[in-house]
């Protein structure tokens, strides 16, 4: 799975509440090393605007909603994410942001890498060199 994927996670539907999940490998194609979560998004601010060189991520709305905007260099994809049975796979290597956040949402991001500040590209400009690079070694 290389590109940006909307992964649809099993759903138990029942009458005491709903319950999804997922399993590295099974439904998410890494293997989970860290799990943080963004709340508490004040109306209007955005999230993300930077690339990972080596880290894959899951982003899920376990709880209202908010958009990830999506950018491989050449594509720009926005994604709606407003359901906690959905998540969305972004793969290594593309530009990322999270915008309008609905009031009380929550983005839980499951990730396949330890935080690393070095693994970050936070300009636009070298982010395309970096994916101009790829493959042609
Ligand atoms: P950042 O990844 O820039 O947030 P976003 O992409 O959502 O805008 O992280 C914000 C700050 O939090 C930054 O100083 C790094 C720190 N941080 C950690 O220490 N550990 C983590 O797992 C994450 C995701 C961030």
């Amino acid at each position: 799975m290389d590109k940006p994927t909307l992964i649809d996670l099993p759903k138990f539907e029942d009458p005491r509440g709903n319950l999804s999940f997922f399993e590295e490998f099974k439904h998410i194609p890494f293997k989970i090393e860290r799990v943080y979560w963004i709340y508490d998004v004040p109306g209007g601010q955005k999230r993300g605007g930077h690339a990972f060189k080596m880290q894959q991520e899951l982003v899920v709305a376990l709880s209202g909603s908010f958009d990830v905007i999506v950018d491989d260099g050449n594509i720009q994809e926005r994604y709606y994410l407003n359901r906690s049975y959905f998540g969305l796979f972004l793969p290594a290597g593309v530009w990322r942001q999270m915008e309008n956040f609905s009031t009380n949402s929550l983005a839980l991001v499951v990730s396949s890498t330890h935080f690393d500040s070095s693994d970050y590209i936070f300009n636009y400009d070298e982010f395309l060199k970096f994916r101009n690079g790829y493959g042609k070694e």
